[in-house]
């Protein structure tokens, strides 16, 4: 019957049938053909080397700064003009010790910056020797490994310069700068990039460690990459997307995200402002303008006014229906970047103070909670908050590793405004991940859990019944839960503990540090390098082969510059971005 069926079919329209067939096969065989085609043209594209500063350059095969804009900006807004403020100084005044006791002091710091150089070397002589070129090494595996949206421009060898130059291996410094000068944006896997990563790594990376050698080559790579990462800006309203999909890009079609996380939206004002500072081009602090003007509409607007929602819908420019609120994963360094990019624009531009202080007053009444210790530690931490309209917000005690940076941010925005309760704050920020680091086996924080709150910022007793009966009590007391216990190298507890030790020069901290250096050496070394770890619930730790490139870039940079004189990356002449790389501020 079904012979007769597709006889009769084949009968009565064959010419139809067998053209829709060829029609299809032709279209997939054609596009086929063309990818195949433009891949092979791409790769065919020849790389131009030319001799540029001193450097063997290879130019990037596309040019984005010639690429056509979709839709055209008439009038770019410029940098605030005028000469910088003179700001509060962050740096706590330092003097040098000459009595016996300052030098041995001295000393003993210095041999725990050389314990953290030597690490750096281990993990830097290991991807040299393995991975070079590729965007991380596995540490346990020993193999080379592209992460799929960093385009496989070699992230941890971007990402390690401004290293290199502050640890003083001049040498490595040069030869991973010769190796950056050959990077082609054009030559890719990846059909898109991670917008937000490839700018805080890559171009962070590139134009601080510009800013610190002065070497000119990497500020053309900077100027090359950063008018590729321009072209998310090319969306009908001008907002970024979250992927920078190249061909969509290059036909005009990148639109900004439905629900995409506030954090990859709003943190570039440090990298485009530097490149707008240092090309004379207005285009990029223009673009990174537009999102601030969005911030400031909004902030009053949201469900918990002073804060942005976690997740922002930038295609329709209309606040999300989200209403959660948080330091941590997706939204943290939009927050952080508000005091820095104040300084970066030598306090010219007001917006950013207004927009810190806003939300820092709403995230000190509703995000930070002190919480129930059985030695009333007097330290604090910044859980999420959810808001429904029947019960208004509502705070949960979880806490992540990524809002240690909170600390550090409290800490410059009051040096920077004034605020001494703001340093505070920063301070009681801090120490509370370094109890958290303590209270584990491993003495690591673990990358999500849950504590005991109290009803306020005061102190409160300890109860012991309430803890036996909420929590899992293999853990320390004080916790509840370790619901991620992880541990992946992150930076974010160093960092705070880093910035309160330059901004009050309290030599507690660097004994801080040091522990929690000799932790984490412990529970995450590797035969070649270092790497994330299964549990900090445990001392003897499973290594799960992954060593992102911020171990490098922040992870021991701020483990380094602890242990090192208060000159170097002066927090008055130097802002850091979220990815640790320090950019010149205006003097
Ligand atoms: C939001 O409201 C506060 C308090 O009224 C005000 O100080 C602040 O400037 C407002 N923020 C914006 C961005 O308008």
């Amino acid at each position: 019957m079904w012979t007769e069926n597709v006889a009769w079919q084949v009968h009565h329209h064959p010419h139809d049938a067998m053209l829709a067939i060829f029609r299809k096969k032709t279209r997939i065989f054609a596009s086929l053909g063309l990818v195949v085609l433009l891949y092979l043209l791409l790769a065919l594209v020849p790389e131009r080397r030319e001799t540029l500063f001193g450097f063997t350059y290879v130019r990037s095969t596309y040019d984005w700064s010639q690429h056509p804009l979709r839709y055209p900006i008439s009038e770019y807004t410029p940098l605030p003009t005028g000469a910088p403020r003179s700001l509060p100084p962050v740096q706590y005044r330092f003097t040098t010790d000459p009595s016996p006791e300052g030098v041995a002091r001295r000393e003993l710091i210095a041999d725990r910056r050389a314990e953290v150089k030597a690490a750096f070397i281990k993990s830097w002589t290991s991807y040299k020797n393995i991975g070079f070129g590729y965007d991380e090494l596995l540490p346990v595996s020993g193999k080379g490994h592209d992460v799929p949206g960093f385009g496989g421009w070699g992230a941890t060898l971007v990402d390690s310069l401004p290293t290199l130059w502050i640890m003083d291996l001049k040498e490595e410094f040069y030869e991973a700068t010769a190796a950056a000068a050959t990077i082609n944006w054009a030559r890719t896997k990846d059909t898109s990039c991670n917008y937000f990563e490839t700018t805080i790594r890559h171009l962070g990376g590139l134009l601080s460690a510009y800013d610190l050698s002065l070497e000119r080559v990497l500020l053309e790579k900077a100027i090359e990459l950063g008018d590729m990462l321009y072209m998310a800006y090319d969306t009908p309203n001008h907002m970024p997307p979250f992927w920078m999909d190249f061909s969509k890009a290059k036909k005009g079609q990148l639109v900004a995200g439905y629900h995409d996380p506030s954090a990859s939206v709003a943190t570039s004002s440090l990298e485009f402002t530097r490149l707008t500072q240092l090309t004379g081009n207005s285009k990029y602090y223009d673009a990174i303008n537009r999102v601030t003007r969005v911030l400031e509409e909004w902030q009053n607007r949201t469900s918990l006014p002073g804060m942005w929602p976690v997740f922002f819908d930038m295609a329709q420019l209309e606040l999300d229906s989200d209403n959660s609120f948080s330091l941590g994963a997706l939204a943290d360094s939009l927050y952080e970047y508000l005091p820095k990019t104040f300084a970066l624009l030598g306090g010219l531009e007001p917006v950013y103070e207004k927009l810190y202080r806003g939300a820092m007053d709403t995230v000190i009444e509703n995000l930070l909670f002190r919480p129930m210790t059985p030695n009333q530690d007097d330290v604090l931490f910044s859980g999420s908050v959810y808001v429904t309209p029947s019960t208004g917000p509502y705070l949960t005690a979880e806490s992540q590793h990524l809002t240690c940076f909170a600390g550090g941010m409290f800490g410059l925005g009051g040096k920077l405004f004034d605020i001494p309760e703001h340093v505070q704050i920063g301070e009681r920020l801090a120490r509370g991940c370094v109890w958290a680091y303590d209270a584990m086996p491993a003495g690591i924080m673990p990358e999500v859990f849950t504590l005991f709150k109290c009803e306020t910022l005061e102190p409160c007793p300890w109860d012991e019944d309430e803890w036996l009966n909420g929590a899992n009590t293999q853990l320390t007391r004080g916790f509840k839960t370790a619901r991620d216990p992880r541990y992946l190298l992150r930076p974010e507890a160093i960092e705070s503990v880093f910035l309160m030790y330059r901004m009050t020069g309290n030599p507690e901290y660097q004994e801080m540090a040091w522990k929690m250096f000799q932790s984490i050496r412990r529970a995450t070394e590797t035969k070649l390098a270092f790497s994330s770890i299964q549990s900090v619930r445990n001392a003897e730790t499973v290594k799960t082969d992954s060593m992102e490139s911020f171990w490098l870039a922040e992870t021991l940079r701020y483990f380094y510059l602890i242990f090192s004189p208060p000159d170097l990356i002066n927090l008055d002449e130097y802002v850091l971005n979220t990815e640790a790389h320090p950019l010149k501020r205006p003097r």
